[in-house]
């Protein structure tokens, strides 16, 4: 389920109004997740899981699931290293995916003066010292910490490079001072419908 919150049926992706305001729908999260199982049962799906759900949104899942969410699929890197909703997904046997892992350069939405991940020295001086990109730093960071990780490219000289991960490890200080880059920085935001009753980044995690 890619978002928890809903819009109005019938009337495309993200429908809206002759004022340019979304439209929303009151269909709850929960009742998807109730259809969602019911795939499962038919043989229709094997696995089924979750996107941009916050811990109390999760919490309301559990409540009626049978099926425990195979995933969460979040935005999640130095930035916004989402340390708590990983330790609550975990402690719910839920895996983490890690989206934007590399700060999600290509975003339409992009500013100008927005703080570019990969171009920051710190991660740079961190790469130097693995001797790999700081692309691959992001990739293992995810990694090292147990989640799943999808970084995207369209290039293939990356998409190779971004698999080349499997002979170096970060050690726990190096993840540690990671970690520590947390600013809340968060990318993917969707703002522009914060007022959905089911917006999920209202709340810290
Ligand atoms: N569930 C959700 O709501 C949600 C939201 C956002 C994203 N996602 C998913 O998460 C995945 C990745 O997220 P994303 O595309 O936002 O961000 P991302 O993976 O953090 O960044 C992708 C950008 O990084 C560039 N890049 C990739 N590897 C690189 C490398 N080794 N060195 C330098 N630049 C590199 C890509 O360029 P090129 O492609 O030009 O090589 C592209 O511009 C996608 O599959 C996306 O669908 C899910």
């Amino acid at each position: 389920m890619h978002w928890p919150q809903a819009y109005k049926e019938d009337s495309g992706l993200f429908p809206k109004d002759s004022n340019d305001k979304f439209l929303y729908s009151e269909a709850s999260y929960t009742d998807a997740w109730k259809a969602m199982e019911k795939l499962v049962e038919k043989g229709l799906a094997k696995s089924i899981g979750i996107s941009n759900f916050n811990s109390q949104q999760i919490e309301e899942i559990l409540k009626v699931a049978t099926i425990v969410p195979a995933t969460n699929q979040v935005e999640c890197h130095p930035y916004l290293p989402q340390i708590k909703l990983s330790e609550f997904c975990a402690s719910k046997g839920i895996t983490l995916t890690a989206y934007s892992p590399l700060g999600s350069p290509d975003r339409p939405w992009a500013k100008p003066d927005d703080p570019q991940l990969m171009d920051d020295p710190k991660l740079k001086t961190i790469a130097d010292k693995y001797g790999k990109t700081v692309a691959q730093i992001l990739i293992r960071y995810q990694l090292e910490r147990g989640h799943i990780v999808i970084p995207k490219s369209v290039t293939k000289s990356r998409i190779a490079s971004n698999f080349d991960v499997f002979d170096f490890k970060l050690s726990n200080e190096d993840v540690a001072l990671i970690n520590s880059f947390d600013c809340n920085g968060r990318v993917c935001h969707l703002n522009w419908v914060k007022d959905h009753k089911d917006y999920p980044f209202n709340i810290p995690y």
